[in-house]
C-alpha cells in the first residue's frame, strides 16, 4: 500500500469556488441537440420536444451554464436560420459535422430549454464565416428590449446573455475560416468593442488555442491579447484526453496537463498585461474540456449527408470517470484564474448522459464525479499541501500519485477533499491532516473505482460504474485508480 500526506488549513485559501466552474457545452454536433435535448415524440416530451428524462439528469449532473450552439459548428451557422416560423427555415450543410441541420432548434427553442434546466447560456458568435454586423445583429435579437426590427422579431423579454464567445478556436486549421492570430486578434478586439457599444456590460471571451500541443500555443495567445486585451474579459482554453495503451499512466495523470496549460496562459495573458501597462487581469473560460476518443472520430463521422448523425458516443470507463474528476480537480486549484469552464459535451456525444432515441436516458460513468463536484464543492477553494509518492510516466515524466483539492463552507462549517489516487495496483493510505479545522471530523468517504477500470454503464445496465459509500475508520484508503470525496463537518455542540 502506498502512503501519502494531505494538509488542509482554513486560512489557506485560493478564492471562492465560482459556479460557473460546472458548465456544459450543447452543440449542434450529433445527436446533442436533435435526439438529445430535444425529440419530440419521446415519451417524456414537453410540448415544446425537449426530454423530460433527459433535463431531469441536466439537474441533477448540477450543469450550471451552457455553451452553445458551437464548437466548430458555429463558424458556418447562419442564427437567423434558427428563429422565425418553423415551415420557413432552411435545412442547411453543416460541413464541421458532414451533417444537415433541420434548424428545427434555434436560440429561442435553446433558452427555452435553458430556462428549464435552470442553465445560464453563454453564446457563441460565428467569427469564420461572419464579422461585426452579424455578432452585432445576433446581440440586437437577443438582448435588447424591443422597438427594434430585430428585436421585435425575438418578441418577448429579451435573453439578457452576458457571457459571448468571439468565435470558436480560431487557431485551427479544421475550423471553418481560419485565421491567423493577427487576423483574429483584430477581428475580435472589432468585435468586441462594437458589441458593447451596444451592452457596455457584456462579459467577452476571445479565443485562445484548441490544445496546449498546437504548434502556435502561446504565441497564438500572446499576439491575438496584444490585439483585444483591453476589449475583453477571458481567454478560452480547450483540452481533450485520450487514454492510451502505450502510457496508461500518463492518462491517469492528464490533470498535470490541464494545470500547465492554465499557468502557461495565465502567464502568457498577465506578460502581455504587463506590456500593456494594463491594471486589468484576464481570467481563463476553459469551455471545452473532458475525456474524448478523438482517434476514433474518423469512424463516426459519416460518409453520407444525414440529420443529427450519431458522432462520438463513446461509452465512458471508470478510468475516465477518475480521469474526469482529476481534471475539476484541476479547474478548481485554479479558481482564481479560472472564471468558467464547460465540459464537452452534455448529451450523446462526448457525454456524461447517453439517450436512446424513444428509449432511456442514463448518467455514464463521468456523470458521478460533476454531480458530486458540482453538489460538494462550496464556499472556498482551498490551497492544500501534499506529499506522495511519484511514477513515471511517457508524457509528463515523473507525477504524484496523490492529486487533490479541498473546500470548505464556513457558513455551514463543512470541508469536503476531492482526491484522486493514480496508482494502477496500490491502494493509498491517506493521511488527512485537518488539525486546523477545530472540532471537525471525517463524516462520509464516496468513491468511485471498478474492479476492472474498463467497466462501462449502457442502456442494459446504467449503474454498472457508481459510486460507493466507503465506511469511515481509522484510515483513509483511496483504491487504485480511484476519484474520491472525503467529507468533515463541525461538531454540533
Ligand atoms: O466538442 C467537439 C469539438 O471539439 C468542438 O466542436 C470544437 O470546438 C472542438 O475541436
Amino acid at each position: 500500500m502506498n502512503e501519502a500526506t494531505l494538509a488542509i488549513h482554513p486560512r489557506y485559501t485560493v478564492g471562492p469556488v465560482r459556479p460557473r466552474l460546472f458548465g456544459s457545452f450543447v452543440e449542434h454536433l450529433g445527436r446533442c441537440v436533435y435526439g438529445g435535448i430535444f425529440e419530440p415524440g419521446h415519451p417524456t416530451a414537453d410540448a415544446d420536444g425537449f426530454r423530460g428524462d433527459v433535463l431531469e439528469l441536466v439537474r441533477e449532473l448540477g450543469v450550471t451554464v451552457v455553451r452553445y450552439p458551437g464548437g466548430n459548428f458555429v463558424s458556418g451557422y447562419r442564427w437567423e436560420d434558427g428563429v422565425g416560423p418553423l415551415e420557413d427555415r432552411p435545412r442547411r450543410l453543416d460541413g464541421a459535422w458532414r451533417s444537415i441541420e433541420s434548424n428545427r432548434v434555434g436560440l429561442g427553442e435553446f433558452q427555452r430549454w435553458a430556462a428549464r434546466a435552470g442553465v445560464e447560456t453563454m453564446l457563441a458568435v460565428n467569427l469564420g464565416t461572419r464579422g461585426v454586423q452579424e455578432a452585432l445583429d445576433l446581440l440586437e435579437y437577443a438582448n435588447h428590449p424591443g422597438g427594434t426590427r430585430l428585436s421585435d422579431a425575438r418578441g418577448g423579454e429579451p435573453y439578457d446573455i452576458r457571457l459571448w464567445c468571439l468565435g470558436n478556436e480560431m487557431d485551427g486549421p479544421w475550423q471553418t475560416g481560419h485565421k491567423t492570430a493577427a487576423e483574429y486578434g483584430r477581428l475580435a478586439a472589432e468585435t468586441a468593442r462594437a458589441m458593447r457599444f451596444l451592452d457596455p456590460g457584456l462579459e467577452l471571451v476571445a479565443c485562445g488555442s484548441s490544445h496546449a500541443a498546437m504548434p502556435t500555443f502561446g504565441a497564438w495567445e500572446s499576439t491575438v491579447l496584444e490585439l483585444a486585451y483591453e476589449q475583453v474579459d477571458h481567454v478560452s482554453a480547450h483540452a481533450y484526453y485520450e487514454a492510451d495503451p502505450d502510457d496508461p499512466g500518463g492518462f491517469l495523470a492528464s490533470a498535470v496537463d490541464m494545470d500547465r496549460m492554465i499557468e502557461a496562459v495565465t502567464a502568457t495573458a498577465d506578460a502581455v498585461g504587463a506590456r500593456l501597462r494594463s491594471r486589468k487581469r484576464l481570467t481563463i473560460s476553459f469551455d471545452e474540456w473532458n475525456v474524448w476518443y478523438q482517434s476514433r472520430l474518423p469512424q463516426w463521422l459519416p460518409a453520407d449527408w444525414t440529420e443529427a448523425p450519431p458522432i462520438s458516443e463513446d461509452a465512458y470507463t471508470a478510468a475516465d470517470a477518475v480521469v474526469v474528476g482529476n481534471l475539476l480537480i484541476s479547474l478548481l486549484r485554479h479558481a482564481d484564474r479560472v472564471a468558467a469552464a464547460c465540459q464537452a459535451q452534455l448529451v450523446n456525444a462526448i457525454a456524461p448522459i447517453r439517450a436512446e432515441p424513444g428509449g432511456p436516458a442514463w448518467r455514464q460513468s463521468i456523470f458521478h464525479p460533476f454531480a458530486l463536484t458540482a453538489r460538494l464543492a462550496r464556499g472556498e477553494v482551498l490551497r492544500v499541501a501534499m506529499d506522495s509518492p511519484d511514477y513515471d510516466t511517457a508524457r509528463y515524466g515523473r507525477v504524484p500519485v496523490l492529486d487533490a483539492v479541498a473546500t470548505h463552507d464556513r457558513d455551514a462549517g463543512e470541508v469536503a477533499v476531492f482526491a484522486v489516487n493514480r496508482d494502477r495496483a496500490r491502494p493509498l493510505r491517506l493521511r488527512l491532516d485537518h488539525a486546523a479545522f477545530a472540532g471537525h471530523r471525517v463524516t462520509g468517504h464516496t468513491t468511485l473505482d471498478d474492479a476492472l477500470p474498463g467497466a462501462t454503464n449502457s442502456a442494459d445496465a446504467p449503474d454498472r460504474v457508481a459510486p460507493r459509500a466507503v465506511p469511515v475508520g481509522p484510515d483513509l484508503v483511496l483504491p487504485p485508480v480511484s476519484w474520491n470525496v472525503i467529507r468533515l463537518a463541525r461538531n454540533r455542540s
